[in-house]
């Protein structure tokens, strides 16, 4: 049910991915517009998808993909982990940021939640990555997202960034 997606594939499935996108981030409490997806599918992905070990899953109902996430590695000189070392300690900056790998959406459309799609999708994401520090940001709130985020391990290491999203980090060494 849940399949890893090629960068060129992945590019090539954006407009169901956007479809995804708006009814994941549309919904109330999350309030992205469909200007917003489309800007995910045609100018984020595609460059995303360029990046060194781009990885895209998928979860598909009836043959319609109804849930994904993707991440790649991430190095200082991109904008996120530039902006991310900018915002916490030195330390912090110098252990996590930089080779790890950066987990930039999970989303699942909204009649396909609570089923454990997000759970499953985010262990095929990270199931067989070399690295051994990963990165995501969520929102600061109790919602689906950093509940699930914490159950899988991940642990916050940033309560705000400053812009309103919680830094989490997983360190896959730890037992
Ligand atoms: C976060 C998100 C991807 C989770 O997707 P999901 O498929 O619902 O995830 P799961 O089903 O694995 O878990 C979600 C909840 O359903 C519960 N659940 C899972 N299977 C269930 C079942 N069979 N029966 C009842 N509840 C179930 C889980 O325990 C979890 O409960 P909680 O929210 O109270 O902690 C989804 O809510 C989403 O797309 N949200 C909007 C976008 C978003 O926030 N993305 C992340 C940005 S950082």
């Amino acid at each position: 049910m849940i399949e890893v997606l090629a960068p060129a594939e992945a590019v090539q499935a954006a407009p169901e991915l956007a479809e995804v996108f708006v009814s994941a981030f549309g919904a109330p409490g999350y309030d992205e517009d469909r200007a917003d997806a489309e800007r995910f599918a045609t100018e984020q992905l595609p460059v995303h998808a360029e990046r060194d070990d781009f990885k895209l899953v998928a979860a598909r109902s009836d043959g319609r993909i109804v849930g994904f996430a993707y991440g790649f590695t991430g190095q200082r000189g991109q904008w996120w982990p530039d902006r991310v070392a900018a915002a916490v300690p030195a330390e912090l900056a110098e252990e996590w940021v930089g080779g790890h790998f950066e987990v930039v959406e999970l989303a699942v459309a909204v009649e396909a939640q609570r089923q454990g799609l997000g759970t499953a999708l985010m262990e095929a994401l990270m199931t067989d990555l070399p690295h051994r520090k990963a990165l995501l940001s969520t929102y600061v709130d109790d919602r689906p997202a950093p509940r699930l985020y914490q159950r899988m391990g991940w642990r916050v290491l940033v309560p705000d960034l400053g812009w309103g999203s919680a830094l989490y980090g997983l360190d896959r060494a730890m037992p």
